[in-house]
């Protein structure tokens, strides 16, 4: 059975216990997205895309919904309450040259971050990698967004430089045992535990 199936909706807690729905993302999100780019900050927007981008194209929504969670994998985040309001997105694409790595992003809108969502974004990238063979991250990051450069470090990214004002880290994705010591370490193999127990958890009631 492909990973994640369609049908897949996690719903996890952040540090603060709020409860965030995550599922993997489909054309139907389109919405979503061009509302969620609206609540993002103009800093944000040029952290993500190294640009201001006031909205998304057809042609870009199609490109970023139109995903096969093969060769483009893409999980989006969303309020579990109420009205769903869209609050991030984690993807990787595979790299066509380097077919065991994929150029990752992650975007949480600013409303919601520093709660732990980019964090639970990756950490279910990663596990969509494992199954796919993808066995590095490359990101592409603004020198400026030093928080995150060292969050990745931490993880075992290794920096070069790719172009003016802009450093690309690749992530080793290994099994979970092999990941560098360390607390950032320690908070990836538990968010990997917690979305292991929510799969099975939906698993089973599948199968009830
Ligand atoms: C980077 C980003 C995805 C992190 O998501 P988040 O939900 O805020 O992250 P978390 O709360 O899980 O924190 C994880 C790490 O993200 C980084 N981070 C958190 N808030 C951040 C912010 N406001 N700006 C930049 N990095 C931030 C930090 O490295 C943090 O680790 P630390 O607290 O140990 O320093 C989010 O801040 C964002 O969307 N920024 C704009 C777009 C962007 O920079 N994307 C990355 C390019 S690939």
């Amino acid at each position: 059975m492909p990973f994640p199936d369609l049908g897949t909706q996690l719903h996890l807690s952040l540090d603060d216990g709020t409860i965030v729905l995550l599922r993997p993302i489909t054309p139907d999100d389109r919405p979503l997205l061009e509302d969620g780019l609206q609540r993002l900050s103009l800093r944000s927007r040029v952290m993500r895309f190294f640009s201001a981008v006031p909205h998304l194209s057809e042609r870009q929504l199609d490109y970023l919904t139109r995903v096969d969670q093969h060769d483009h994998a893409a999980w989006g985040a969303a309020t579990d309450d109420g009205e769903i309001v869209g609050l991030g997105v984690g993807r990787f694409v595979r790299l066509p040259t380097e077919p065991g790595a994929a150029e990752v992003a992650v975007t949480v809108v600013d409303e919601f971050q520093g709660r732990g969502l980019g964090s639970l974004l990756l950490a279910l990238l990663y596990r969509t990698a494992q199954r796919v063979e993808v066995d590095r991250f490359r990101a592409f990051v603004r020198f400026d967004n030093q928080r995150l450069i060292e969050s990745l470090k931490a993880i075992g990214g290794t920096l070069q430089h790719a172009e003016e004002g802009v450093v690309m880290v690749d992530v080793p994705v290994l099994g979970d045992d092999r990941l560098p010591p360390g607390p950032k370490s320690d908070e990836l193999k538990r968010l990997l535990a917690r979305i292991d127990q929510a799969l099975s958890d939906q698993r089973s009631q599948n199968e009830a």
